[in-house]
């Protein structure tokens, strides 16, 4: 049986939304992030200060193809797992994949305080985020079985949307 993954942009709830999702799907949830910092034993910013952003796609693409030996579950991806095609891949065989989009001013607002994404703490970080994700757009849609629209809503609906949507899928 497939698992559910969550795609989408840095900051547009996969984490937070994920372990709402499995408890109401009565499925374990894996964050794939702390996957891979757990495995390495040090956080992301540690990973990309030390290995560089390759050194971070080799140990997340790693701990996906891992993963998929412990499905069903539902799983929260870093942001850029969709960059690889090996990775869609992965996700497009084994999950129903869900795409919490997000608009570009949200991620904004929601992510300026934080200084946790080695990929945003750049000195013009809002334009880093713009380009990022204009540029990543097309690959969750591509990557998407469906699209959650997050904007204006709480996590909690959108994980009763999600289950909808992914029970109709894993049923069929
Ligand atoms: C990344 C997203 C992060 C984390 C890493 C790289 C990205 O995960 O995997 O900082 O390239 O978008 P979140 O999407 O959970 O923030």
């Amino acid at each position: 049986m497939k698992g559910i993954a969550l795609i989408g942009f840095m900051g547009s709830g996969k984490s937070t939304v994920g372990p709402l999702l499995a408890k109401s799907l009565g499925m374990p949830f894996v964050d794939l992030d702390d996957q891979v910092t757990r495995a390495a034993g040090v956080d992301v910013a540690e990973i990309f200060a030390t290995r560089g952003e390759k050194g971070w796609r080799r140990l997340e693409g790693r701990a996906l193809a891992e993963i998929v030996g412990r499905n069903p579950i539902v799983l929260a991806c870093g942001g850029g797992i969709v960059l690889a095609a090996k990775n869609r891949d992965i996700l497009k065989s084994n999950f129903v994949t869900i795409y919490l989009k997000t608009r570009t001013e949200t991620l904004i607002d929601r992510l300026g305080q934080h200084t946790d994404r080695p990929l945003l703490n750049v000195p013009d970080k809002n334009s880093a985020l713009r380009r990022l994700h204009s540029e990543r757009l097309p690959i969750y849609e591509e990557t998407a079985d469906f699209t959650l629209i997050t904007d204006g809503k709480q996590p909690e609906q959108l994980a009763v949307e999600a289950a909808a949507l992914a029970s109709q899928r894993l049923e069929n």
